[in-house]
């Protein structure tokens, strides 16, 4: 048999299929900083390196297309929201994000799992990712909150479209499709910031204010339901393991498996790195899923291991002034979770060999994960 000696492929353009691990692996070695001509965009793969652009003041997010489509609230949001700024709008945004998130009342996530699982026949199989994982992290936020019965729903069943306001490339159809959706969600957002006496008499303020409060359930939608996946699948594999507490097979989970695998930035200046210059203008792919991989801060980093002694040390929440604000409730929410299952259920069962992956490409998301509980 003759082989031919195929070119390595380093652009990951869908999880299925991929050794995603392979592929960081290689470039940490080869590669660490790599300028992509598929992507037309620098990829950042080495710890140091990821570390330096989340940390740099020239290496920005690239702004949203704020098209003539969207609603007056939708622009609002794009303009608003402390994921998508910089600079003096980003401090702005960002402390009225901390705000609104110091007022979220502490809520167990296993109580919410008990009502969601109360809610489906005992015994039957039934897919995790419907279920549980799209539902719990934005119930646990409305219910911190206290919003309503009907207020709740109504946020919870529409986030799967609000959230579609981060994807590029909308076309001015998605965008009217959006716009009523958006503009009901930002009512009850106002409503419940009034309540809570957020609002003062300045229309700016407010708005910044309302958006975040939005902009909240936008972010723990897709790497919320990510995280619960992942733990419930590493909880199951690893259950022979000493495990030393829910929180540690977490953080390891993050490092390891993570949900968010890399993020974007914008050079506003040429930025010197490794030895290259990053061009003003260029895009950088910032490949925080191979950075947990890197061993020059994580030790054997492919094997998953709860005794190791940083794995909290991953950079699945980002690094620098847009790090995640929401990491400890995340971490908390998913130990909650394995706690509450574990202690009600002697035999959790993963019904998938095989799983398909979600199109986007900053996230790694199983489509479905059918599962039983006895
Ligand atoms: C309740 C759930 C969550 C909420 C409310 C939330 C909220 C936020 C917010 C508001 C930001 C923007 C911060 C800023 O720009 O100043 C952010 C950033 C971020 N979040 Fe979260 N988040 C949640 C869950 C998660 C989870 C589970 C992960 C990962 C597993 C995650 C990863 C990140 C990352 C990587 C960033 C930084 C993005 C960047 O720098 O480009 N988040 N989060």
């Amino acid at each position: 048999m003759i082989y031919r000696k195929e070119k390595m492929n380093n652009t990951i353009l869908n999880w299925n299929e991929v050794d995603h691990r392979a592929i960081y692996s290689r470039q940490l070695k080869e590669n660490p900083l790599y300028y992509d001509r598929n992507l037309n965009a620098w990829v950042v793969y080495s710890y140091e390196h990821c570390k330096t652009i989340l940390q740099h003041a020239d290496a920005l997010i690239p702004p949203p297309l704020i098209e003539g489509a969207f609603s007056e609230n939708g622009k609002l949001l794009l303009k608003s929201m402390a994921r998508l700024s910089n600079g003096g709008q980003h401090d702005t945004s960002r402390a009225a994000a901390m705000a609104v998130f110091a007022k979220i009342k502490l809520v167990s996530a296993g109580m919410i799992l008990k009502d969601i699982l109360d809610g489906i026949p005992t015994g039957d199989d039934f897919d995790w990712v419907d279920a549980v994982a799209k539902q719990l992290p934005v119930r646990l936020l409305l219910k911190g909150l206290d919003f309503n019965a009907d207020d709740s729903k109504y946020v919870a069943e529409n986030l799967k479209n609000l959230v579609s306001i981060m994807l590029p490339n909308k076309t001015d159809h998605d965008i009217q499709w959006l716009n009523p959706v958006v503009d009901i969600v930002y009512q009850v957002a106002e409503k419940y910031t009034g309540i809570l006496r957020m609002l003062t008499g300045e229309k700016q303020t407010n708005e910044v204010v309302i958006s975040n409060l939005i902009g909240l359930f936008i972010q723990c939608y897709d790497a919320g339901r990510g995280l619960l996946c992942n733990s419930l699948l590493n909880m199951v594999k690893y259950k022979g393991n000493k495990i030393t507490g829910w929180n540690k097979l977490v953080d390891e989970t993050l490092r390891h498996d993570p949900p968010v695998h890399n993020t974007r930035r914008l050079a506003a200046t040429d930025i010197a790195i490794g030895g290259q210059t990053i061009k003003a203008g260029e895009t950088i792919l910032v490949v925080l899923a191979a950075a947990n991989l890197d061993e020059n801060v994580f030790t054997n980093p492919a094997q998953f291991d709860l005794t190791r002694g940083n794995n909290d040390q991953h950079l699945t929440f980002g690094l620098g002034g847009h790090n995640c604000l929401a990491k400890h409730l995340c971490i908390d929410m998913a130990a909650d979770v394995c706690r509450f299952l574990e202690e009600n259920y002697g035999h959790i069962q993963i019904l998938q060999r095989e799983f398909t992956y979600e199109t986007q490409l900053n996230v790694r998301l199983v489509k479905q994960l059918m599962i039983s509980l006895k």
